[in-house]
């Protein structure tokens, strides 16, 4: 598992251009052009994740949230209890998106969206977004939602990308009461609110 190259916390990205590998707190953004998105290596196979894909389900979570379970939209979802999208190389597991079905929104709801850095920028996350927007539309339902945190501007860039858009800002309900329990995230920032996104399908 490739550590952050300037701590020993695992890594949650690899830079593009440069091929570093980083942890949140020591990831910078930087405005770039549009060359780096054009050159892709192979795509990535993209299923439906089965029973016996439990224990990597739980790894993925584990090595990402640290935790196996999300709260998200005012309400917390168990890893095993929701159903995913695996991105495979082959036999390995490289991407999940694990997403619950809420009737009562018309949506689905992705709970969990990760990448392992080293195949992160092969459109992991695009093809999965795809399938699971194939499957809203089986499913009946007209709209995709998900939640990120205010620290998190990759994934607000890459929703967006991936034609989200802002609908609901929940400030302060990822704060924690007290200040020394604060999380910090992506480049030190502390982790507060929650930034609720849709895609209309
Ligand atoms: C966000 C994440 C899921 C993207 O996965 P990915 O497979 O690399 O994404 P894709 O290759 O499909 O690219 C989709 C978009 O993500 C963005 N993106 C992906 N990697 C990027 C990088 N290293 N730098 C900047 N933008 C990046 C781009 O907007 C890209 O679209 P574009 O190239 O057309 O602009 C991945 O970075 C990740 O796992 N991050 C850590 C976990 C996390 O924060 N999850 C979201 C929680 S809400």
């Amino acid at each position: 598992m490739p550590k952050c190259q300037y701590c020993s916390r695992p890594a949650w990205y690899r830079v593009r251009t440069s091929g570093e590998f980083l942890c949140p707190g020591h990831s910078r953004i930087e405005v770039r052009g549009t060359l780096c998105s054009s050159r892709r290596p192979p795509a990535l196979q993209v299923s439906a994740a089965r029973k016996a894909d439990e224990k990597v389900i739980l790894m993925m979570w584990d090595r990402f949230w640290d935790d196996d379970e999300m709260d998200c939209f005012g309400s917390s979802f168990k890893a095993t209890e929701v159903p995913a999208l695996l991105a495979r190389d082959g036999e390995r597991t490289v991407g999940i998106l694990s997403y619950a079905v809420q009737r009562e929104e018309d949506a689905l709801n992705i709970v969990s969206l990760s990448v392992l850095p080293e195949y992160q920028g092969r459109g992991a996350a695009r093809e999965m977004i795809a399938a699971l927007e194939d499957e809203a539309l089986r499913l009946g339902m007209g709209r995709l939602i998900v939640a990120t945190s205010n620290d998190n501007p990759l994934a607000l860039y890459a929703y967006q990308r991936l034609g989200f858009r802002i609908t609901s800002i929940q400030v302060g309900v990822i704060e924690p009461d007290r200040p020394d329990e604060a999380h910090h995230g992506f480049a030190g920032i502390p982790v507060r609110d929650e930034i609720q996104l849709e895609k209309r399908l």
